[in-house]
């Protein structure tokens, strides 16, 4: 009889480990372990065998019960998980949709492509993104930046005053401050953001137009630097020919302070209609940081020094893509916009 229950171990668990379907696996549970299973036929019969006997093999009957049981609700597990994952499989929902229902594609505005473009050869020099708000406080605008109470830029025909101390901010300058007043030299930031001026809108000018401010304060800092960064950009920008010209200026903020031209990228510095004959094009205000903007921001302007300039995105935009009036900029109108 020992024989008998080996086989049928035997037999049940390769059926077992073959078994493929929950129909297949109670075939095998009835077949022996059913009221008329071999295995149950087994038990029955026990009562014919000596005590002894009978206590032994009834004890091995029964293990082997137990273990086509468990072999049986493993085996059970394992399809319900393989009936799961087929099911899943079966019922994948394609989202994707045709290419060809899409009837027209958007792109980026000309003033976010020239942002990028400005933003991107920045942080390849090193440089980090700075921010500050649009409404914003007078004496960070102007006091912060060395400009005295009776300055013309402070005029209300000038700049967009909310209460007397709060302000559009006319320019992105401020942003140094703020920035000088939070961290501590070396600093070396961009600042990309909308200013607003009391202009009235015509083919150069909107009373919102956008700026990057570009500020760096380390020791040994000079105006080669300076040179050196806005030749590196003005060649990234407009192409690896483009020569840049430093004409002295005045701005409160910095000391010295110029104003900046690049070779005409139309003509290459002949003249041309593009930069009106003169063959070189303004694209920016820049200079050495005052002394005192160092100073009102917590730094010492004995040991470090600064450079910082402000570049018109629009006036980049309105050059790059020869763009005659600023205000088609502004206006959202298709034709114009998807000249790009
Ligand atoms: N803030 C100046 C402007 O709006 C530009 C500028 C920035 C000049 C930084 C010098 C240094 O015209």
């Amino acid at each position: 009889m020992q024989e008998k229950l080996l086989k049928i171990k035997k037999e049940a668990l390769e059926k077992l480990s073959n078994a493929n379907s929950k129909e297949v696996l109670e075939e095998i549970r009835v077949g022996y372990l059913g009221k008329k299973g071999e295995l149950t036929l087994q038990l029955k019969s026990l009562g014919a065998l000596e005590v002894e006997e009978r206590k032994e093999v009834g004890k091995k009957a029964n293990e082997i019960r137990n273990m086509i049981e468990a072999e049986i609700s493993k085996k059970q597990e394992e399809l319900k998980t393989i009936e799961i994952e087929n099911k899943i499989k079966s019922e994948k929902i394609d989202i994707s949709m045709s290419k060809s229902n899409i009837q027209a594609y958007g792109h980026k505005h000309p003033l976010s492509i020239v942002f990028d473009e400005v933003k991107e050869i920045f942080i390849g020099m090193g440089y980090s993104i700075a921010e500050g708000p649009e409404v914003e406080f007078a004496n960070l605008n102007f006091d912060a930046l060395n400009t005295p109470k009776d300055h013309p830029s402070r005029d209300s025909q000038d700049t967009f005053y909310i209460t007397d101390d709060i302000i559009l901010r006319s320019q992105t300058s401020p942003v140094q401050a703020r920035t000088m007043m939070q961290q501590k030299p070396p600093i070396k930031i961009i600042a990309p953001g909308r200013v607003y001026r009391s202009d009235t809108a015509d083919a150069t000018h909107s009373p919102m137009f956008h700026q990057i401010e570009g500020l760096v304060v380390d020791k040994h800092i000079s105006m080669a630097d300076l040179k050196g960064t806005l030749e590196m950009f003005s060649k990234k920008m407009f192409g690896p020919e483009t020569k840049i010209k430093l004409r002295p200026h005045h701005f409160p903020f910095t000391e010295p302070s110029c104003e900046v031209d690049v070779s005409c990228f139309m003509c290459g510095g002949k003249g041309c209609r593009v930069c009106k004959g003169e063959g070189w094009i303004e694209i920016l205000g820049a200079g050495m940081v005052h002394p005192n903007v160092l100073s009102y921001s917590g730094i010492d302007k004995e040991e470090y020094q600064g450079f910082a300039f402000g570049v018109g995105v629009e006036r980049i935009a309105m050059i790059k893509y020869g763009i005659s009036d600023m205000r088609y900029l502004y206006e959202n109108d298709q034709r114009f916009l998807n000249e790009f």
